[in-house]
């Protein structure tokens, strides 16, 4: 197959999925207690607001950035719902130019989504440009080894099946508008050699039982090794990468399939 070009899906329905149901997990407070101790915050790719909204709500001072026009939207929206109004951009980490300078700049779930390698590199930069001296950037990272089906394919060999079927509707699930949603994916490819893989979601809502609106975007995600996220941290100006466990602040493990790179400017 011809590799899909880098792409986001937090777009449309699936935009208004994240902020219907996304609004729990230990991210929140973990994230939460470098804020406390570093302010201003940035929230860069901070979606339909998940954490940012609870942060500003508890009156931390949070400004927010997403590459999707949607997200950013939603998460107005949800500010506003809580009488909050943080300052919010849209615009692709890589290409981050905001008039702040913050204590804290952190990531959750955004690094390698719809970019290049290169324009991840590029982002880490950034981020260190938009950091105060002395300030800490926070980072988390799914591992390419997380999900035994996914690892299964990289060996020659495994990814005869590629891309996988469509699959039938997922599970609905009821929204607070009376409308009821439903999500499911599938791996399109995965390039070893790239680390890189791609994914196509399908979004469907119905109405009074009815199927009202349906969608197919494409995601495709950059695969780090914890070693290679450490030298690229390195390589964009910072020092001391500092490795964490699963949103717990332990030493990292094997075991967890989200590591967390927490990082200072000098
Ligand atoms: C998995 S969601 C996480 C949202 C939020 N941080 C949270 O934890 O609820 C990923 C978000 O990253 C955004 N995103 C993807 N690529 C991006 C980029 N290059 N620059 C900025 N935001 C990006 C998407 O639009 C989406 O809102």
């Amino acid at each position: 197959m011809t590799f899909v070009e880098p792409q986001t899906w937090h777009h449309g329905l699936v935009a208004r999925w994240w902020s219907l149901f996304r609004d729990s997990g230990p991210e929140i407070a973990y994230f939460r207690q470098f804020v406390e101790e570093g302010q201003p915050a940035l929230d860069v790719a901070c979606g339909a607001g998940r954490l940012l909204v609870p942060y500003v709500e508890a009156g931390l001072d949070v400004d927010g950035c997403d590459v999707s026009p949607d997200m950013v939207a939603l998460c107005a929206q949800a500010a506003e719902a809580v009488g909050a109004s943080p300052n919010l951009y849209c615009q692709a980490m890589h290409e981050l130019d905001l008039p702040r300078r913050y204590r804290t700049v952190f990531v959750c779930g955004g690094l390698g989504l719809g970019s290049t390698r290169e324009q991840d590199q590029q982002a880490l930069r950034r981020l260190y440009e938009h950091l105060e001296p002395g300030g800490r950037l926070v980072v988390d990272n799914e591992v390419p080894y997380s999900d035994a089906t996914h690892w299964g394919r990289w060996p020659s060999g495994g990814r005869g099946e590629l891309p996988e079927p469509p699959q039938p509707h997922g599970a609905r699930q009821l929204g607070p508008d009376g409308d009821e949603y439903a999500l499911e994916s599938r791996m399109l490819g995965l390039d070893p050699l790239r680390q890189q893989v791609a994914f196509e979601i399908h979004a469907s809502r119905w109405q009074g039982g009815s199927l009202i609106t349906e969608e197919r975007h494409r995601l495709t995600s950059n695969l780090y090794f914890c070693a290679e996220l450490v030298m690229m941290i390195e390589r964009a100006g910072f020092t001391d990468v500092e490795v964490r466990g699963e949103y717990n602040d332990l030493a990292p493990t094997a075991e967890g399939a989200f590591l967390v790179y927490v990082a200072t400017r000098e």
